[in-house]
C-alpha cells in the first residue's frame, strides 16, 4: 500500500523551462542529447524545480534509426527530419543493425552520469519508442498527423514493414538492457502513433513487438508500455508481462481498470492542455483524477508530453497536488 500514487510528466525536460531554454540557445539538439554531462543536467532540471518522483533521461526516440543508419535532423518549427527513408527492401537491407546499439553509448553514458548526480533522490527512467512508431518516422521522413505514407506502407508491402519492425525491435531490446545495464531503474517504450491503427492492425503491426520488448526486459527492469489511442488493446497487452500501462487522457480511468484488472500498474493522463488552467483549477481535476484511478498500482503522470509555454508554476501545481493527495477513508 502506497499513501499517495508517485507523480512525473512525459517530457518533463523540455521548452517549459527557462533552465533548459538557455541551454536550447548554446547548443542544438543532438549537442544537448550527445553530451552526456549536457544530457545529464537536463535530465536533472524538472527534478530539481518542480520535484516529481522520477527523472526520465533526457535523450529522444530517434537515436535508434539514427544507430540504424538514417540520417536525422531537428528543424525549428518542424521537428524531426529524416532527409532519406525507407521505401524499398534495399532500403531495410542497408538498415545497420550490427553495432547500433554500441552506436548509442552516449546514451548509456548520460544514463550513468545522472545515475551518480541523483544521489538516490529519485529512480530514473529509460525509455525508447517502440517499433511502429519509429516505423512512421523512418517512412514518413518527418512527422505528420496520420503518417499516411507509413500506414500505406504497412498495408502494401507488409512483409517488409514486418522485416522493418522485426530489425527495429532487434536494436531496441538490446538498446533497453543496456540503458538498464548503464542504470535505468525502469523502462517506457512510447507508442505514440499506435492510435492510427484500429485493433487489427494494432494486433499485427504493433502488439508482438511490444511483447517481444516486455518479455525480453522481464526481470531485468519494470518496463511501461504507453500505446498512446489504443485503448483496445489495453486488456490484452495486461497479460504483456509489462509493468504499467500509460494511457492518454480519451481513456476513462474506472473503464481502463476494469480493462486491465488489478495486476497492472496504470499510468497517466492528465490532458496537458489542463496545465494551463490556474493552480488551484489544476489542483482539483488532479485530485479526481486519482480518486478515479485509485491510489494503488497507479502512476500519476500527463496522457501526453508536456507542451511548451506551460507556466512551471503550472507544472509544479501538478507535482504537488499528487504529493498532497489523501484518500478520503
Ligand atoms: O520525457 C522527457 O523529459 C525525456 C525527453 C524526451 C524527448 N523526446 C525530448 C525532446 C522524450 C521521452 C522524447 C520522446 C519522443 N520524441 C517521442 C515520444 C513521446 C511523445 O511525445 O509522443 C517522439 C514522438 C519524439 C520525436 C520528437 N522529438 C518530436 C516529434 C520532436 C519535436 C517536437 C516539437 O515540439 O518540436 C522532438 C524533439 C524533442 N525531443 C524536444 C525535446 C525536449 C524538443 C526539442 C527542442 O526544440 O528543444
Amino acid at each position: 500500500m502506497v499513501e499517495r500514487p508517485p507523480v512525473w510528466l512525459m517530457r518533463q525536460a523540455g521548452r517549459y523551462l527557462p533552465e533548459y531554454m538557455a541551454l536550447r540557445e548554446k547548443y542544438d539538439f543532438f549537442t544537448r542529447i550527445k553530451t552526456p554531462e549536457l544530457a545529464c543536467e537536463i535530465t536533472l532540471q524538472p527534478v530539481d524545480i518542480i520535484g516529481p518522483d522520477a527523472a526520465i533521461i533526457f535523450s529522444d526516440i530517434l537515436t535508434v534509426p539514427e544507430a540504424m543508419g538514417l540520417e536525422v535532423q531537428m528543424v525549428e518549427g518542424r521537428g524531426p527530419v529524416l532527409p532519406v527513408t525507407v521505401a524499398a527492401a534495399k532500403d531495410v537491407r542497408h538498415l545497420r543493425i550490427d553495432g547500433a546499439a554500441d552506436r548509442m553509448q552516449y546514451v548509456y553514458d548520460a544514463i550513468a552520469l545522472a545515475r551518480q548526480a541523483l544521489e538516490g533522490r529519485v529512480p530514473l527512467i529509460g525509455f525508447a519508442g517502440a517499433p511502429f512508431t519509429l516505423l512512421c518516422y523512418m517512412v514518413e521522413g518527418q512527422s505528420s498527423k496520420a503518417f499516411d505514407k507509413a500506414r500505406r506502407f504497412c498495408y502494401a508491402q507488409p512483409l517488409l514493414a514486418h522485416q522493418l519492425l522485426e530489425a527495429i525491435t532487434e536494436v531496441t531490446v538490446e538498446y533497453l538492457q543496456r540503458q538498464v545495464a548503464a542504470g535505468a531503474q525502469a523502462v517506457q517504450a512510447f507508442d505514440s502513433w499506435s492510435g492510427l491503427l484500429g485493433k487489427e492492425d494494432f494486433d499485427r503491426f504493433c502488439k508482438p513487438y511490444l511483447e517481444r520488448i516486455a518479455g525480453e526486459l522481464q526481470g531485468l527492469a519494470p518496463v511501461i508500455l504507453y500505446p498512446k489511442g489504443s485503448w483496445y488493446a489495453l486488456a490484452e497487452l495486461a497479460g504483456s508481462g509489462a509493468a504499467a500501462l500509460g494511457i492518454d487522457w480519451t481513456v476513462c480511468p474506472v473503464t481502463a481498470r476494469e480493462w486491465v484488472g488489478g495486476k497492472v500498474t496504470l499510468q497517466g493522463n492528465f490532458d496537458p492542455a489542463k496545465l494551463f488552467m490556474e493552480p488551484e483549477d489544476i489542483r482539483r481535476e488532479v485530485h479526481r483524477m486519482i480518486a478515479q484511478f485509485g491510489s494503488q498500482r497507479y502512476v500519476a503522470n500527463l496522457g501526453h508530453g508536456i507542451t511548451p509555454k506551460v507556466p512551471v508554476a503550472h507544472a509544479r501545481a501538478f507535482v504537488d497536488a499528487v504529493k498532497e493527495y489523501r484518500p478520503k477513508l
